[in-house]
Formats: C-alpha cells, structure tokens, sequence
C-alpha cells in the first residue's frame, strides 16, 4: 500500500454492522492499515446472519473490504492487555459500540490517551454522549426519525422511512472524514484528540434544507409531499410511470422552479407540445400554474411515457437540457458496463461466495488509485498482527488461542 494517502496510519477498528464500518473501510481504502477487532469464534455483531450461519454475510462483505481481521475477547484482561497494546502502537481507535460498552471495557478515551498522548479516538452513538438521550441505543432508522428527516418523507398523512441506511453510512462517511481531518490537526499542531459523532446529529445537518420552508411557512411543521418538490409547490415534480409499467420502470423529471427557465419549454419540445410551452398556455406560464393545473402538465408526460422507457425518457430529456432520472435499482447498476468502468462496481474473490461485484469508494482521485481487496477472514491477520506488530511468539500466540483469547 505504497503512496496511498492514509499508508503508515494504523487504525485500531472496534466497529460493527454498519455505520462505523464503513467508516474504517474508506480508511482502508485510502490506505490505513485498519485492524478490525472481532469476537473468538463469532466474530463482529454483523459478519454472520441467522440465515447461512457458517458463511460471511455479502453486507459483512461490502462493508469490510482491505481490513485486516484480528479476534480478541476484550472482556479476557489478556484480551484488554492485548487492546492495550495495540492502542500504543496505533494513530487511531474507532469504535462504534452500545453507549457504555467502552468504558466498561476499560477503553476509555481517557484510558487510551494515557496510553498513547498522540491517540485519536472516534466514537459513533445514535446520540449525543451528553443530553437526555445519551444512553439510548440506535439503529439506523432511529436516527431518521430522530434526525427531521423522517417528518419530511413519505405522503401527508403517512411518514415514510428511505429504504437505504443513510444515517448510518452517512454518519461513517462523515466520521471518516472527521477522523481525516484530526489526522491532519495533529500533524499540524502536534495533538491527538477525541472525535465523538452522533446519527442524529449528523441527520439533523443533512435535513438542513427543511429549515428554509420551516422560516419561510411561519415555523410550522413542514409538509409531506410524497415525490413532489418539498421546498415550493412546482410543477413538474414527480417520479411518473413509463413503458413498460414494471415495478421500477419509473422516471423522475424536475423542471428549474427558478424565474425565467427555459426547462419546461425545453420539455414540451421533447415531447411534442409546444402548445404547453410558458408563452402559448397560460396555465402552464410558470411552475405555480402548472403545479396549480398539474392534471394538464403531468397527463402530457404520462401520455409521452407510454412510448418511452426510462433510459429513452432520461436520454432524450437530459439531451434537451431537462433534469431527468430513470429510477436505477441494484440490478440495473450491477449489470450495467459503465459502472465498472468508471471504478464504481468492483469484482472482488471472496474464499466463500466466490466472484462478487460489489460498489466501490465514490471519489475518484487523479493521483490515488484506490486498490480493491477482499474482506477479512475472521482472525485472518492474528499472526502478522499480534506476533509481527506486538512480538508474541508462535508458543505465546498458540496459548491465547487456546484460552480463546484470541
Ligand atoms: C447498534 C447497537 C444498538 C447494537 O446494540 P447491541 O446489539 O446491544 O450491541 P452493543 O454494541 O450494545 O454491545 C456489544 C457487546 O459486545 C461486547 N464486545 C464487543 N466487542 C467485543 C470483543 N471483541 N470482545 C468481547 N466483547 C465484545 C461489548 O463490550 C458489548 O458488551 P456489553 O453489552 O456488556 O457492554 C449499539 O451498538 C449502538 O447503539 N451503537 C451505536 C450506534 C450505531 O452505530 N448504530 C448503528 C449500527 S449500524
């Protein structure tokens, strides 16, 4: 991992499931020597599901890419010695666990930075470490709904939750980044610190956008406005149905709702009617009338769609300048040549399920080429990490093993 942007930092990762996984795989990414600490036998809460027990789940598989795998019962006081002194040897501990889990180990931040002054310790929680919810657990959709997001989803009388875990790989995501910039604070101005996050905080900053129609409507709660535009009533703002009518063949259009733009008129040329354009149909003159006669502007997309199927719609719209986008499932992407050209799908060997193309780090950098390596065996590292990094020997690692320490 020569010349990677993170190559020398060791990242000491007591991360599960989700959210904090992905943050010590873009670590990994960007070339961090990640030690993922997993359970004897077990492993971490998400690399076994209940349906094929015996084999790594394929999240377990996209979330853990380029980590090194160790096992160590933290609970065992050889296990903590262990953690101990790997939080000597270490630039970072990520941790993603319970509220209190830590510090009953005795991994405080604290603790660690008696260990090693320099440390930089991240922790992930559903919420704030201070304040009433400080002790409450939480999985992604707690923190949706904890975090606006939730109130701003769905149709007027039905809170809707997203279907992806945005709370928690964005929490990571951000965690990264935070962790990133401690990083750079310490070389720069020579101390460690700790990074604490919550998933209902950060889903508080990426709702920001509902505070303008909150001020703009009189501080009311914001409304519900299914596909349509949440900030303004516009017109068109919807996700409509096309050929041929399958469970995802939608495309969703969305015309400028800023004074002057030419997209609706770009639109009704698309789409053979220019009868509709701004200046021909005064109903359609701005995006208020037609969101006030939206029966006449969607009828007329709908009627189009009957001939076009998503990709054609997305094509000939974008081409005529009009924001469009075909609704894109996991089958489309996966299948699509594009996306492994672009770097963003990825086939990874994996020793239990084989080939599996799977998605990769987003950013693309002119000067790091980002290396794709398979997820972890449970333990797989043991030896390089423990005898390599903390000098156990094979009679001294062969004993903690059959203690189950490790
Ligand atoms: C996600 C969450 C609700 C799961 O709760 P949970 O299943 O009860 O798991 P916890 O993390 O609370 O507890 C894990 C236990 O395993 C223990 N453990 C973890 N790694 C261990 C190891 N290597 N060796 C021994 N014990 C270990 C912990 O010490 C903890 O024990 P405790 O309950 O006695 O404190 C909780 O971890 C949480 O709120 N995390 C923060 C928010 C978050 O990241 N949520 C999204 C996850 S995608």
């Amino acid at each position: 991992m020569a010349n990677k942007p993170l190559s020398g930092y060791k990242v000491l990762d007591m991360t599960q499931f989700e959210s904090g996984t992905v943050c010590t795989e873009a670590l990994a990414w960007l070339g961090a020597e990640v030690y993922k600490v997993e359970r004897p036998g077990r492993g971490e809460l998400g690399r076994r599901g209940v349906a094929e027990p015996d084999k790594d789940t394929y999240g377990f598989l996209i979330m853990n890419m380029n980590k090194k795998s160790i096992t160590c019962n933290a609970k065992d006081p050889e296990g903590l010695k262990l953690l101990e002194a790997l939080v000597k040897e270490c630039d970072v501990v990520v941790e993603n666990m319970g509220p209190g889990s830590m510090d009953k180990l005795g991994l405080t931040y604290e603790h660690c930075k008696e260990l090693n002054p320099g440390i930089i310790y991240a922790s992930l929680k559903g919420f704030s470490q201070v304040g009433p919810y400080a002790n409450y657990p939480a999985f992604d959709p707690i923190a949706t709904h904890t975090g606006v997001m939730v109130s701003a989803t769905g149709l007027p009388e039905q809170p809707i939750k997203c279907g992806i875990s945005v709370a928690d790989s964005g929490t990571g995501t951000m965690l990264a980044m935070s962790i990133i910039t401690a990083l750079l604070h310490r070389e720069r101005f020579g101390v460690g610190q700790r990074v604490d996050i919550a998933m209902q905080d950060f889903m508080i900053g990426l709702s920001r956008s509902q505070w303008e129609p909150y001020y703009a409507n009189g501080r009311v709660p914001n409304r519900r406005v299914a596909n349509g535009m949440p900030l303004e009533d516009v017109a068109p703002s919807d996700t409509y149905p096309c050929k041929p009518y399958g469970v995802n063949d939608y495309v969703h259009i969305y015309c400028s709702r800023a004074p002057g733009s030419k997209q609706w008129d770009n639109l009704c040329e698309a789409i053979g009617r220019p009868d509709l354009k701004q200046e021909n149909c005064p109903e359609m003159s701005t995006p208020r009338e037609r969101f006030k006669h939206r029966d006449i502007c969607d009828n007329a997309i709908k009627e189009w769609l009957k001939d076009h199927d998503k990709f054609e719609a997305m094509d000939i719209l974008c081409k005529a300048d009009v924001p469009a986008g075909a609704l894109l499932d996991v089958n489309d992407i996966t299948n699509d040549p594009q996306y492994i050209e672009r770097g963003m799908m990825v086939d990874i060997e994996h020793p239990q399920r084989g080939k599996v193309r799977v998605p990769g780090f987003a950013p693309k950098f002119s000067e790091v080429e980002i290396e794709y390596k398979c997820s972890p065996e449970l333990g797989g590292s043991n030896e390089e990490v423990y005898g390599g990094l903390l000098g156990l020997s094979p009679e001294k690692l062969a004993e903690l093993k059959e203690k189950k320490v490790i």
